[in-house]
């Protein structure tokens, strides 16, 4: 069973297909080479930047311990091991040891401020976030209409990161709202006079 049925399958939450052909784009456009996953879930959006070329390294992030193993096991499978770092560890408490060209950033969506600022010191100059569910399913358009409280203030504080992220003049912003869950590629300007 390919890991993309595996996912269905089992209700693993993994990329949309048009947001992960994006993903690649951007990766293929940005000659992207050293990537930051926060979220590996089951390795199935890894093993797909992986897969781009054998100078692609990719470090990715998952806390869940059933997750992690089956990851661990997919990557194996893949014979990429040498490209993908598996780390098994909260977000908050991992420390990079270089820094990326591109983080892509696939977990918890209330904490993307908070992302954004513990990696910016580990993307360089020119580099991307690629940020998805950014419009999650749709919600931050009709936010009264959502019934459960938990889902409401999460879609709020997607909301509010949208605001705080573009008026940020740290960052140039590609919207994409129309793909996928919702993705924006916000680039790290260059501060260097
Ligand atoms: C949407 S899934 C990732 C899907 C994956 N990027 C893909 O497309 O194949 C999000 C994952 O982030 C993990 N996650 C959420 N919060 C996390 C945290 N604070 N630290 C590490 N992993 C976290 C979840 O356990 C889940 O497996």
């Amino acid at each position: 069973m390919s890991i993309k049925s595996y996912a269905l399958n089992n209700h693993v939450p993994i990329i949309k297909d048009e947001g992960l052909n994006l993903l690649l784009a951007t990766i293929k456009e940005n000659k992207a080479k050293a990537i930051l996953e926060l979220g590996t879930a089951i390795g199935y959006s890894a093993i797909n930047m992986a897969k781009l070329g054998n100078d692609i390294l990719i470090d990715t992030i998952e806390r869940d311990p059933a997750m992690y193993a089956k990851a661990l096991e997919n990557v194996e499978a893949s014979g990429l091991q040498k490209q993908i770092r598996l780390f098994f560890s909260d977000i908050k408490d991992f420390v990079p040891d270089k820094e990326y060209d591109l983080i892509f950033v696939d977990a918890a969506k209330a904490q993307y401020g908070r992302y954004l600022e513990q990696f910016y010191p580990y993307l360089q100059d020119g580099g991307c976030y690629f940020f998805d569910n950014m419009v999650f399913h749709n919600m931050i358009y009709d936010i009264d209409s959502i019934q459960n409280r938990n889902t409401r203030q999460l879609v709020k504080k997607i909301c509010r990161f949208r605001e705080i992220v573009q008026d940020d003049r740290r960052f140039d912003i590609i919207k994409k709202d129309d793909i996928g869950d919702g993705v924006w590629i916000v680039y790290k300007r260059s501060l260097k006079k």
